[in-house]
């Protein structure tokens, strides 16, 4: 396969984008190169999302242009994983002539080899569950991207999960839950550290859920893993580690122990992401998710006295089957309850196979569309807010690189996740990689603007 160059399309949530990062790494391994674009692919692997109608659609109408691509030059492969291809499987070969190999979620190790037997003409779908702990061991992704230093890595803790809430697809996209045993984080983010990153983000589809099911069994120790907050204290002592993130937690989890990680834990980011999706305790309930909206603001108030100057984020659905205009008003205040600095706040899509998409009392896309505008204005405002807040004070920021607003100006996160934009920053010559304080001059809806403070002498 030497010199074939390959480009992958990847879709949906963080646990995609790293998934692509481990196929990148496999298929370097077997002696691919990355291309710089997909014009110059003779491999082109697109890594799909089914979370929201829209999202899924988005592959069909990508295969349908990809027959051009395919016949612009002899010999190329297209292949799809991801979530589509775990759910649709190898019918997607039956509806897709030009499809060469579909590789589902527990998949990735065969890639390598689904494109050996591609090139060969060998059509093949692997879509098969894997229960054991195989699944995690993969070749370590190398941290040199063309773009700059990378300092900041993705971690997998655990995948799957058994929470079946009723809208969600991803109990049969990705599987039952299982968690990775604690030694290889540990040895995967030490290494990580030695090469040079300075921020890991946990991934699973319920993060905080880790080693529970072998917690409650009693072997946590045969198995290797241990509660969440527990995990995170050892990672918390990695020397050289600066900023220790996850996603996503469910509320469900966010035990007593966690709150007070965030307490203890120097490395743990002041930010949260705890999706909520509504907040009408009868909604909630319809929707599955086994919590109450106080026992929600429960853990908000926990967290803010752990650390008051907490950002917290989440994710909220509208419009799911049956909501009325009392259980929308629900939402908002709960958004203006629990001060959400920033959501992701999406109309309700019914996916197939999902105990939601047979209830009825489906809401008109008018009004949905409504519910949405309004959610997304109050969140608009309390956004703004929360940065104006910040005016004048002082944070640390971790540079990405260039930018959007070009201008000189470079920018990074804080620990509070949220984009700061630093004027001078070119200029003064700071790298991508490097930590700068800076203070915050202006707030704008979508990011702050600040100066670089300069060591004295
Ligand atoms: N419709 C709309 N939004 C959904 N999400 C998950 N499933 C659906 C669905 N069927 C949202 C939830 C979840 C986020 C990743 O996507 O808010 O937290
Ligand atoms: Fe989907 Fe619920 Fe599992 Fe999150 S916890 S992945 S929303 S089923």
């Amino acid at each position: 396969m030497n010199s074939k160059h390959f480009a992958i399309r990847t879709y949906g949530c963080q646990m995609n984008v790293h998934d692509s990062e481990k196929v990148s790494t496999l298929l370097e391994d077997s002696g691919l190169i990355a291309a710089a674009s997909e014009s110059e692919a003779d491999v082109l692997v697109i890594n799909t999302c089914s979370i929201r109608d829209k999202a899924e659609h988005q592959l069909y109408s990508d295969l349908g242009r990809l027959r051009e691509w395919k016949a612009e030059k002899p010999g190329r492969i297209v292949g799809v994983g991801g979530c589509v291809a775990q759910q649709v499987g190898d019918k997607l070969l039956s509806r897709f002539s030009h499809l060469d190999f579909v590789f589902g979620t527990h998949n990735l190790r065969r890639v390598p080899a689904m494109l050996a037997g591609a090139l060969e003409g060998n059509r093949a779908a692997w879509v098969a569950e894997d229960k054991s702990q195989a699944r995690f061991d993969l070749p370590m992704r190398r941290p040199q991207v063309p773009t700059g230093i990378r300092r900041k890595a993705f971690v997998t803790v655990m995948e799957g999960c058994d929470m079946f809430c009723s809208f969600c697809i991803v109990p049969s996209t990705r599987g039952r839950e299982i968690s990775r045993r604690a030694s290889e984080i540990e040895a995967e983010v030490h290494a990580l550290v030695d090469s040079g990153i300075l921020e890991i983000t946990l991934l699973g589809q319920t993060v905080n859920a880790y080693g529970r099911h072998d917690v409650r069994r009693g072997n946590a120790v045969a198995a290797g893993t241990m509660p969440f907050a527990e995990l995170l204290t050892r990672l918390n002592d990695i020397p050289g580690l600066e900023r220790i993130r996850y996603t996503s937690p469910h509320p469900l989890f966010f035990d007593d122990d966690l709150i007070r990680a965030h307490q203890e834990l120097g490395g743990l980011c002041p930010h949260v992401h705890l999706p909520v999706q509504s907040g009408s305790d009868r909604i909630l309930e319809a929707m599955r998710r086994r919590y109450t909206r106080d026992h929600y603001l429960g853990i908000v108030e926990g967290l803010r006295q752990a650390r008051p100057d907490l950002a917290l984020t989440s994710d909220l659905i509208v419009g799911f089957p049956g909501e009325t205009d009392a259980d929308f008003e629900q939402t908002l205040d709960l958004v203006r309850d629990a001060g959400l600095i920033d959501s992701f706040s999406f109309k309700y899509s019914p996916r197939p196979g999902t105990a939601a998409a047979e209830m009825g009392e489906e809401i008109p896309a008018e009004l949905a569309q409504e519910r949405l505008m309004r959610l997304q204005d109050l969140q608009r405002e309390q956004t703004l807010a929360y940065h104006q807040s910040r005016v004048g004070q002082e944070a640390l920021v971790l540079i990405d690189g260039a930018s959007r607003h070009g201008g000189g100006q470079i920018s990074g996160r804080d620990p509070h996740h949220r984009v700061v934009n630093l004027d001078a920053g070119a200029d003064l010559g700071l790298e991508p990689g490097t930590i700068v304080a800076a203070r915050i001059l202006e707030a704008t809806p979508h990011s702050l603007l600040g100066t670089p403070l300069l060591p004295a002498g």
